[in-house]
């Protein structure tokens, strides 16, 4: 663990002389172009923004301190608003050290007052050092994505690990890690997998994903799609989401799977299933979305196509297998544009590598569409509300949200969008509650 004092610009503890709360941030200048983003963002998310206004009025969070280790987006700057509208105190670190966006961190420091650690670009150590930070602040709740802080919580910062009480997941990968911590007897405190709700994976993985990863793609290289042959390693939700949106550009996909009903699922949505061997040849685009290691390799890499293209949008940066395409290659990497890395191998053939195998969709893009993340972060905001309520009673372990909170955020958001639907009548209501009726 690194020393957050060996940070060049940190500010001393808070406030500091400008009054402002702790942080490190790349540059403060962009508060205000930080602030119209995050307005921008806040557009989008009506239903998160009627939380805010009845947080705003309750104060549910009146002397909590709140930890978060999130992807610092505009759309989580508008979680972290709810919050510290509701009376949290938040601190707020970065989830992934090529998500965050500065401007967005700027804002949140000068413009929201909300402590926050964030750079783009840091390095391993300074990433840590970031958590460190933000456990510093004694949080009674923390967030998570992809669960680097709450292993530190149970490794390296056991001091403040016994005033936490809760904590809430943001992502398929860190509910894994969360599982086997809760199954070997090591998770400390009762934590809550957001993922898991419809009106989070459903859309934020599925829609979410689908769409921002393909955009990164065209931002980082301007390809066309269109008659091209894209490989989407994992047909989960993320893997659906990418798949039928590269369909629909027009490529022909093919999708790769270890688990033999989602394989299924892939082939009568009518994409071509195979192993990952037999598609490396074909392949213009890869795209994994697994959560799973090394799904890219080298016995892949071998045989790939010159120009072919490789992007990564599970959670971290081990589904193509780095070292190993660094070893095959005679030059590169070679920034060729902005998030772009080319590799040449031995004959030639050059492999195009994005955003250095994290996650596309933030490094190369701006992450999810807000209006898809309204719902998530409404689930996060209002999973915490519980938490810190009925949540109380709850022993270590992994929860999964209310389902009152899941249709509630569902409700508000087809309001938000106008649709109508139809209620049960109680005949229907009868019905449905009986057993006696047959054919
Ligand atoms: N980019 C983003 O913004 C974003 C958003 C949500 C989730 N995620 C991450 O994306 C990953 C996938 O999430 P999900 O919700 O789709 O999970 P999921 O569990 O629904 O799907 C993962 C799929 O990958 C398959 N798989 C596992 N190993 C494989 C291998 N070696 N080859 C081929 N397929 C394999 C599994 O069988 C499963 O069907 C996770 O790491 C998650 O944290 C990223």
């Amino acid at each position: 663990m690194s020393d957050l004092a060996d940070l060049p610009e940190l500010l001393p503890d808070r406030p500091d002389a400008a009054g402002l709360p702790r942080h490190d941030v790349a540059d403060l200048a962009l508060a205000a172009q930080g602030r119209a983003r995050i307005e921008w963002a806040d557009r989008a998310m009506p239903v998160l923004r009627q939380i805010r206004e009845r947080f705003a009025a309750e104060r549910p969070f009146d002397a909590v301190r709140i930890a978060a280790c999130m992807h610092v987006t505009t759309e989580s700057a508008n979680l972290m608003r709810a919050l510290a509208a509701g009376g949290a105190q938040v601190t707020l670190c970065a989830s992934n050290p090529l998500s965050t966006q500065d401007d967005t961190a700027a804002a949140l420091v000068a413009e929201y007052g909300i402590a926050t650690f964030a750079r783009n670009g840091i390095d391993r150590d300074g990433y840590y050092a970031h958590i460190d930070a933000a456990l510093d602040a004694e949080p009674h709740y923390v967030f998570d994505d992809g669960c680097d802080l709450v292993n530190i919580l149970h490794t390296e910062r056991t001091d403040v690990l016994g005033g936490v009480r809760g904590g809430c997941e943001e992502t398929t990968t860190g509910v894994i890690r969360l599982r086997q911590m809760a199954a070997a007897g090591a998770l400390r405190f009762p934590v809550v997998a957001v993922n898991d709700t419809d009106t989070k994976h459903m859309f934020d993985n599925r829609y979410g994903t689908g769409q921002s990863t393909l955009d990164a793609i065209f931002r980082a290289t301007n390809t066309l799609l269109a008659g091209r042959t894209v490989v989407v390693a994992g047909y989960g939700y993320c893997g659906r989401g990418v798949a039928s949106r590269a369909k629909g550009m027009g490529a022909a996909v093919i999708v790769t799977e270890i688990d033999p009903t989602k394989a299924l699922d892939a082939a009568m949505d009518g994409f071509r299933v195979m192993p990952m061997s037999a598609a490396a040849p074909l392949g213009d685009v890869f795209i994994t979305v697994t959560g799973n290691r090394d799904v890219v390799r080298r016995e892949h890499f071998v045989v790939m196509r010159d120009g072919a293209m490789l992007a990564n949008s599970g959670h971290f940066d081990i589904e193509i297998d780095i070292t190993a395409l660094a070893e095959l290659a005679v030059e590169g990497p070679r920034r060729v544009r902005p998030s772009t890395d080319e590799y040449v191998l031995a004959d030639g053939r050059r492999l195009l590598l994005l955003a250095e195998g994290r996650l596309v969709n933030l490094a190369a893009a701006e992450g999810h569409p807000a209006a898809v993340m309204d719902m998530s972060f409404a689930d996060q905001a209002l999973t915490a509300q519980w938490l810190h309520t009925a949540g109380q009673e709850l022993a270590p372990g992994v929860y999964d949200v209310p389902t009152a909170i899941d249709k509630d955020v569902a409700r508000m958001k087809i309001d938000t969008m106008g649709i109508e639907i139809d209620t049960l009548t109680p005949a229907q209501v009868e019905y449905l509650s009986s057993w006696e009726h047959g054919s």
